[in-house]
């Protein structure tokens, strides 16, 4: 079913909760609308969103939003390895916490993630030592340029941190639905610090039990969307090559840092940008309408409930700016601006 609004206020559609109106809102509930849609309404300044957890209106936008209902989560066994199909539609936490319940382990340590299914996998969501990619199988979707409907294997999707062609195709494909790996054998990933304790608190470990300590991990450090604005982590943790990090480490030793915060990656070394925007001063700092989170100041908020994706952008610019002064990095977004 095709639902279609006009001229419609974006505030509650986006976890900023910035003001900004679109042209045209169409909410659908089958695969099949999709062709329609495309029909009616082009492909021309078609954008199609999720949950609203990862993006920034700049400004209005003149052309029509598309929102997937597509629900569904259809769970297969093959031995101990079972096989979950979800659509897009669907809230992710909600699938994860029936997944959950069903004693299945794969994707626990990505609760409290807001978003939709859909958003997910184009971004590919990663926590606390787990990203949507290791579990991926395959990926349904609508090709807009060619007008098909196709299935992408994990590998098709070229997934990096936080990254995946869905990211880098200008909104070519429209995700329907995905397929998840989950193991009832007991597979935690307890790694990240914070989660390491877990094994050792003697308690029978289940994916509910980590789910549990992932929420209040989480609620220790962010902020509830629903009572200040924001999309999670603004920017990504740069990751330096050999040579970067060596420049890096010897200018910022110049500058008397020590002992500073490094993950070792396959593609780098990560540097926590939180510590970056931290040591730059911004820490817990209000600008107007808009401020840097005091706990994690990798997130930026909407302080006052009334910034403007301006107010948001002058706050990104100015932390950049600082970041690349003081320590020779470039910062780059996660939050995909519109
Ligand atoms: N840190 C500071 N100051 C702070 C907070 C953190 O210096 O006030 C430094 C510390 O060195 C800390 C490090 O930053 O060890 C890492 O912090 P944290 O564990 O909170 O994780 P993160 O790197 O900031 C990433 C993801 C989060 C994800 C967490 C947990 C990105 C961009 N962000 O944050 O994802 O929840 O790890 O795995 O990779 C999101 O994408 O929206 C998101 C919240």
């Amino acid at each position: 079913m095709i639902t279609v609004r006009e001229n419609i206020d974006l505030k509650p559609f986006n976890t900023f909760g910035i003001q900004a109106r679109c042209d045209r809102w169409i909410d659908y509930t089958e695969t099949s609308d999709i062709p329609e849609i495309t029909k009616r309404y082009g492909t021309y300044r078609l954008l199609s969103i999720g949950g609203g957890s990862n993006l920034l209106f700049t400004r209005d936008f003149h052309g029509t939003i598309i929102h997937s209902r597509i629900t569904g989560l259809k769970i297969t066994k093959k031995g101990a390895v079972h096989t979950a199909t979800i659509g897009a539609g669907e809230r992710f936490d909600s699938v994860i916490d029936r997944c959950c319940d069903d004693g299945l382990w794969g994707i626990e340590n990505l609760s409290g993630i807001p978003g939709d299914t859909g958003a997910a996998a184009v971004q590919n969501i990663g926590a606390y030592g787990v990203e949507i990619k290791d579990v991926i199988e395959t990926v349904d979707c609508y090709d807009t340029l060619t007008g098909k409907f196709i299935t992408l294997t994990c590998d098709d999707c070229g997934y990096g941190y936080r990254s995946s062609i869905f990211k880098n195709s200008d909104h070519r494909f429209i995700v329907t639905a995905i397929t998840v790996r989950l193991n009832e054998k007991p597979s935690p990933r307890l790694e990240y610090a914070g989660l390491n304790n877990l094994s050792e608190t003697g308690i029978r470990l289940t994916p509910h039990r980590v789910r549990e300590e992932i929420i209040r991990l989480r609620d220790t450090k962010l902020p509830d969307p629903a009572t200040i604005g924001n999309a999670g982590s603004f920017f990504k943790n740069p990751v330096l090559s050999a040579e970067e990090y060596d420049l890096f480490l010897k200018s910022a030793g110049g500058s008397g840092y020590t002992d500073i915060p490094h993950y070792d990656t396959p593609q780098g070394t990560k540097i926590p940008a939180a510590w970056l925007i931290e040591q730059s001063g911004f820490k817990g700092r209000i600008t107007g309408n808009a401020g840097v989170w005091h706990k994690q100041p990798l997130v930026l908020i909407n302080a006052t409930g009334h910034a403007t994706g301006q107010d948001i952008t002058n706050l990104e610019n100015e932390i950049i700016q600082s970041v690349y002064k003081n320590f020779g990095i470039h910062l780059h977004p996660e939050v995909e601006h519109i």
